[in-house]
């Protein structure tokens, strides 16, 4: 086993074995297991237990599950190919419903399919493991550029503050909002980096601080609450999140927690910016009142971390997986292709579609 979490895949195929292999993160960062997973019950599984999360990661998996799927069906008819290629597909896109990277990469491969639908089966069978192979490859790229563009708006030596995981766990490589520190740490730019926790399900103490900690990334560790504090005292220069849907205005959903750190950010005048590969930029999604927010297991917050519950038993709770920070919260949206600023609406468009 490697000696470093960065020099393993957060998500490949394993095509001769018929598996998705990924890194269980919820075992990160006591266990280091990497899971081969062949069945699409196990692969639906690990999206929705958070075994592989993280919007980029989860619309890799789902690409290498669907081709996986689609390799599976016995038949030579491309109606019944495609009738079983669609189960699969709202078989997958049903785990998870926040991060629109999901939708986005098992819309594509579908296009795949329909686009060649005058091919063999077989062919088409081929051309979804490239198109697979092409999702993963491009989000690194991807990552890669949005860092080089993020690292234009900061300065050696600068506080970064981030929120859940946006990194290399979250994609297949540098991660979003993590991408800039894991370019400039190369650079020698020696950012001071502080993770919130992100309650309850601690992405940010289990795998943000484990991975910069690795890179060598100078990192603390806060609770959640200790944001403003560390804001106040003149440590942050710059909050990076990720997100896992930006809609059509620039309303950004994203790990719970984050419209708070926003919100301080804010009231500090610290920039706040969201690293997003356009892929998730929802058009179709016309404000964040439209993002369907998934909400999870209540025992995550009253029990899951703790050696004894920490809550009465039976006491209501609410368990929200994301929130929405407003538009005029986000200093500005770091994609791939370019840096974009209010209003969001208009220069988003621009930057995505040229129009
Ligand atoms: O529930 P998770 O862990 O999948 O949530 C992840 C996040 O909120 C990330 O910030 C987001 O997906 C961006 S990852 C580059």
């Amino acid at each position: 086993m490697s000696d470093s979490i960065l020099d393993i895949e957060t998500v490949d195929l394993d095509d001769e074995k018929n598996a998705l292999v990924i890194i269980d993160q919820t075992l990160l960062p006591g266990e280091v297991k990497v899971l081969h997973l062949t069945a699409q019950n196990e692969i639906w599984e690990a999206i929705k237990t958070l075994r592989v999360r993280g919007a980029p990661a989860i619309g890799v998996a789902a690409a290498f599950g669907i081709y996986l799927a689609a390799k599976s069906i016995d038949t030579d008819d491309f109606d019944e190919f495609y009738k079983k290629f669609k189960e699969a597909s709202d078989y997958l896109n049903s785990s998870r419903p926040t991060a629109v990277n999901l939708s986005w990469a098992l819309k594509r491969m579908e296009e795949k399919v329909l686009l060649n639908k005058d091919k063999s089966v077989k062919e088409i069978k081929n051309i979804l493991l490239e198109e697979s192979r092409l999702i993963k490859k491009e989000d690194t790229d991807i990552c890669r550029a949005i860092g080089e563009n993020t690292l234009t708006l900061l300065k050696p030596g600068m506080g970064l503050l981030t929120h859940c995981n946006a990194g290399q766990l979250a994609t297949t490589k540098y991660g979003t909002a993590t991408a800039a520190m894991h370019l400039g740490q190369k650079k020698g730019y020696n950012f001071k980096v502080f993770c919130d926790e992100t309650r309850p399900l601690l992405q940010g103490a289990r795998l943000t601080a484990f991975e910069l900690s690795a890179a060598g990334i100078d990192t603390t560790l806060i609770c959640d609450n200790m944001a403003p504090t560390v804001m106040k005292k003149g440590l942050v220069d710059a909050v990076l999140v990720g997100c896992d849907r930006v809609a059509a205005n620039g309303d950004t959903a994203n790990k719970i927690g984050t419209s708070y750190v926003a919100i301080a950010a804010k009231r500090y005048n610290i920039p706040f910016y969201v690293c997003a590969p356009t892929s998730t930029i929802d058009f179709d999604t016309s404000s964040g009142e439209s993002i369907i927010i998934e909400q999870r297991d209540p025992y995550e917050v009253t029990g899951l971390w703790y050696e004894k519950p920490m809550a009465p038993e039976g006491v209501k709770v609410f368990n929200p997986a994301f929130d929405v920070t407003d538009a005029e919260l986000i200093t500005a949206i770091i994609t791939e292709k370019g840096i974009v600023r209010a209003p969001y609406k208009e220069n988003l468009a621009k930057v995505c579609k040229g129009v």
